[in-house]
């Protein structure tokens, strides 16, 4: 949770100097964090507009290895030499690194196996073109164009250009310098050891505002120009030392072709990225924002740089891997013909090209981007998957219902809560303990005045099936009494500050240091600390809540760390800062893991996230506010962490800050329950909010929503298996499985739930209905998941909304899994039989597929899982082995088909099966609702048999 409150600042109050509470109670205004302008690197980034990019590609410097193009760029403004590496990728993706050629000292850039889960598989390229402006290359069926002057790369594919970067020429690399003119001639010129032209040393890089223009004129022998911010900044009192000085790296990247980009997140903003002309740009870093804004490209808790551009024909994607703060225009224009045409033919005729320009630029580190050529949606998915990693399959209880505030105040309030769930008959998995269940905010401990017999209270809860989470934060007590900061201290494992002290700031429990979990030894100690035996009062059904991670710091700059805090390696925060959240999420489930010996599936939640975060679980949209503009977000928020490989991620139902009336509590748990990660949360100053504290009116709704989620888990778990294997996101925007159709591109309202469920949640108060727009054309049929109605897609249909509807639609062609014994936890109905929910397209056809493990090991891993895939075809339902090596065997057995659409009165139902003979199955039929139901086929749901209608 952020800071806010009114306690906690009446606490501090008695122990923090003005200065710092003046800081701290300023957190409360969104002018604490800064603007573009606010920021040095981000103004002169912003500001650079040459006429022409001064870099040029030297040809006569190109190296050619079987997978690997390393070219020379000059900046013809400074001298300055980079070294840009151009390489192939397996399936279809290509690297482009760009780099200091003789940096004074290295610049950060991740160690491979922490983003990247290994070195990505080179492929090969071929040199198919060279003369004196421009090399061609090709690799795959892929085409890179690389023009020397101005320097600028075009990706081509299929013979369209795709991707192009520094179209524009806004490529500003700061090169490393020391900090005096005189210096710098000396350091520069001793580095140079092979009798550069020390002339051009003297030629100044592009003025950028028209006072600097001025004095050059004047003063011809200027070296590069200073500004102000370069080697010190300050903001809202803080002093940024920055002893590297300007480290800057920015390029534009145009999508020709295109006219929507997405990704990026996390943004409380639309899911198609808009123009940042009358904004400031988007921004990536990982803050603690109380109170967020709505509609803004503000940065929020994660950062993925990651971002999406389709249209009608072709998805690309690019990710740049830095860590660093990142800015992030955008703007729709259209192509510039002349110069496309250049690198491929087809670019002739009258039309117009769209292309949205974008302008990226990070504070250190370096240009590491990776082009994804698709070519559909889901390419662009096992891509970016096959670099950064997909989410392992989490345990069947984490896609349940959880239940959390802050807080539960004791273990009787527990017990109650728990108790009040079984009485008004609402299934639910995990109940959540926040910073007040510590001693002191001291994490791993027990308020034992509160909390006395901790493990007997988890054990209580995991009796009846359930689970129970946690919090644990990374700011650690300063504290010699407190074990952990001791050891932390003794060992020298806190991040230090820019002197070389034990870095201190406020947070939850007062004074605190932070654990460098950058470095791998301290993420192992830090795993170690969940061993059951370490962790008092925990069991194997105690899991993990990491909150607080961007870091927050109450009393540092934009409520985060110091940028010259120093880093294992004497990296500083600035370079690492938007991964080290993820470095807290990753530390804690190696830690889970290693607690039961590599045997059960964790499950942690983190609110800070990085590219590469899905490896480590799930994530949530962080402090929202309990309004229906909140409610609204949550769908594109979620849809943008989705497609950028975060799939497991929620909001809080209900929204963290202030009191949501019943109707939007009630349409917040419609929305959500049809979200991946579905818990309710509430801040410490609001009203309680579980459910049966609610109208019996809304109760009911509530109750029902949640046991759909619970009836739909088979299908959930199965789109989560699948997301392990290929990455693709199991919420998806419509344009995800509808990719032709523009209609859609900026749709986000509506979404998929895999591929055969869509959903329009009421997001405003006294809706009475909704149009929703049915993809597929007018070929495509869906069915009402309430009604079982059919409607033809191709156009939109007004939808009633009384209080119990969720817009909910099953796509015609799909079989869905469900289980209709609704169990107190998802974990009893284990063995509870399934329904197959069938719906027929035009032809009478349908396909689905149902996953099945042991809901919490990773023997999965091994193959010990059913996976079953269902057809039925020619009135024929057959059950097919998807997994035909596995041994592992399930009781429950198939307890009713529903197939809808079907335009006949069957005169009998027949089941087979290798090892029965033909039986008859009962069976009714509604001839009004075309609705087959056939009850009891009795058949285990993991053989092979076939239903067959006459
Ligand atoms: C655990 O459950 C037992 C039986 O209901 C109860 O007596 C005990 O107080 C519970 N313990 C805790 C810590 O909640």
């Amino acid at each position: 949770m952020a800071l806010s409150m009114r306690s906690t600042v009446y606490i501090l109050n008695k122990v923090l100097v003005v200065g710092v509470l003046l800081s701290y109670v300023a957190s409360v205004d969104k002018s604490n964090f800064k603007t573009c302008d606010q920021s040095g690197f981000c103004k002169r980034q912003r500001a650079y507009k040459p006429d022409q990019s001064p870099y040029v590609a030297l040809l006569d410097s190109v190296q050619i290895e079987p997978t690997k193009m390393k070219v020379q760029l000059l900046n013809t403004q400074n001298q300055v030499r980079l070294l840009l590496e151009v390489i192939g990728l397996e399936r279809n993706m290509a690297r482009v690194k760009i780099n200091e050629l003789n940096p004074i000292k290295p610049r950060y850039e991740i160690p491979v196996g922490d983003v990247l889960i290994g070195d990505p598989k080179q492929d090969k390229i071929e040199i198919s073109h060279k003369d004196g402006g421009s090399i061609s290359l090709a690799f795959q069926s892929n085409k890179i164009v690389l023009q020397s002057k101005p320097f600028r790369i075009d990706f081509v594919a299929s013979e369209h250009p795709v991707v192009s970067l520094n179209a524009n020429g806004l490529l500003k690399f700061e090169h490393l310098r020391l900090k005096t003119v005189t210096q710098e001639e000396k350091k520069e010129g001793d580095e140079k050891q092979e009798g550069e032209n020390q002339e051009g040393q003297g030629a100044e890089e592009r003025p950028e505002g028209q006072e600097q223009a001025a004095e050059e004129e004047k003063e011809p022998e200027a070296k590069e120009p200073e500004e102000p911010d370069m080697w010190e900044e300050s903001f809202k009192g803080h002093s940024d030392s920055k002893p590297n000085g300007p480290t800057s790296v920015g390029i534009d990247i145009s999508f020709p072709g295109f006219e929507q980009v997405y990704g990026i997140p996390e943004h409380a903003d639309s899911l198609a990225l808009r123009s940042t002309k009358d904004m400031d740009p988007y921004r990536l870093y990982n803050l603690d924002v109380f109170e967020y804004e709505l509609d803004s490209p503000a940065a929020l808790y994660g950062a993925v740089p990651v971002m999406l551009a389709h249209n009608e024909k072709q998805t690309v994607g690019v990710f740049w891997q830095n860590p660093s703060e990142a800015w992030i225009d955008i703007s729709h224009n259209l192509a510039d013909k002349s110069v496309l045409s250049k690198v491929v033919d087809f670019v002739k005729g009258g039309d117009q090209i769209p292309q949205v320009d974008t302008h990226w630029f990070f504070e250190s580190g370096i240009v590491d981007i990776f082009i994804m050529l698709g070519p559909g949606p889901a390419d662009v998915f096992k891509q970016y998957a096959a670099l950064t990693g997909t989410t392992p399959l989490p345990p069947m209880f984490a896609l349940a219902y959880h239940q959390s505030r802050w807080n539960y105040n004791d273990e009787e309030d527990v017990s109650n809560v728990d108790a009040n769930f079984d009485k008004h008959d609402i299934p639910y998995d995990v109940i959540w303990l926040d910073i007040e269940h510590t001693d002191g905010k001291r994490y791993f401990t027990w308020d034992k005045s509160k909390f006395p017999n901790p493990e007997e209270m988890v054990r209580n809860i995991s009796a009846k099936g359930r689970k129970m989470v946690t919090i644990v934060d990374p700011h650690i007590k300063k504290d010699d009494h407190y074990k952990i900061y001791k050891e932390c201290r003794d060992l020298g494992h806190f991040i230090k500050n820019k002197d070389g002290n034990d870095y201190d700031g406020w947070c939850w429990p007062g004074s605190s240091s932070w654990p460098d979990f950058t470095k791998p030894a301290i993420r192992q100690y830090w795993a170690s600390k969940f061993a059951v035996e370490e962790y008092e009062g925990s069991t194997l059904d105690l899991h993990t809540w990491n909150d607080m991670n961007e870091p927050s710091v109450f009393n540092g700059p934009e409520i985060t760390m110091h940028k010259d805090a120093k880093h294992d390696g004497g990296w500083e925060h600035r370079d690492v800062h938007n991964i080290y959240g993820m470095f807290v999420h990753q530390a804690t489930v190696e830690g889970m893991v290693a607690r039961t010996g590599g045997l059960l599936r964790p499950f942690v939640l983190s609110r800070a996230f990085f590219a590469g975060s899905q490896r480590w679980g799930a994530v949530w949209t962080g402090d929202n506010t309990g309004e229906w503009g909140h409610l609204k977000v949550s769908m594109p928020m979620i849809l943008s962490l989705s497609i950028t490989g975060i799939t497991f991620s929620g909001a809080d139902v209900g929204g963290f800050f202030k009191n949501p009336d019943s109707e939007l509590l009630t349409r917040w748990y419609q929305a959500a329950a049809y979200q991946p990660f579905f818990r309710a949360h509430a801040h410490l100053d609001t009203r309680r909010r579980e459910p049966w504290l609610l109208p019996e009116e809304n109760m009911k709704v509530i109750r029902q929503a949640i046991r759909e989620r619970y009836a739909l888990l088979p299908y959930w778990y199965t789109l989560f298996y699948k997301a392990e294997k290929d990455g693709g996101p199991v919420m998806r925007p419509l344009w995800v499985e509808f990719p032709s159709e523009k209609g859609l591109f900026k749709e986000e309202e509506t979404f998929m739930i895999g591929d055969a469920l869509m959903v329009r949640p009421v997001t405003a108060a006294g809706t009475q209905g909704v149009n929703v727009f049915f993809p597929g054309g007018t070929e495509q049929y869906w069915y009402d998941t309430d009604t079982t109605e059919r409607v033809f897609g191709g156009a939109a249909h007004y939808v009633k909304t009384p209080l119990d509807k969720i817009p909910t639609f099953q796509r015609g062609g799909s079989i869905i899994p469900k289980k209709e014994r609704i169990r107190r936890a998802s974990n009893l109905g284990r063995h509870d039989p399934y329904t197959l929910v069938v719906a027929l397209d035009r032809k009478g056809s349908a396909r689905g597929d149902l996953y099945i493990d042991d809901y919490h090991t990773f023997h999965y891993r091994k193959g010990d899982f059913i996976y079953r895939e269902f057809i039925f075809k020619d009135k024929v339902l057959e059950n097919k082995n998807g997994n035909p090596g596995s041994t592992f065997t399930t009781p429950s057995w198939l307890e009713k088909v529903i197939i809808m659409g079907l335009s006949t009165s069957p005169s009998a139902v027949t089941i087979s099966s290798p090892k029965s003979a033909s039986t008859s199955l009962g069976f009714t039929y509604d001839s009004v609702k075309m609705i087959l139901t056939i009850r009891k086929p009795a058949v285990n749901i993991a053989e092979d048999w076939t239903i067959s209608i006459q």
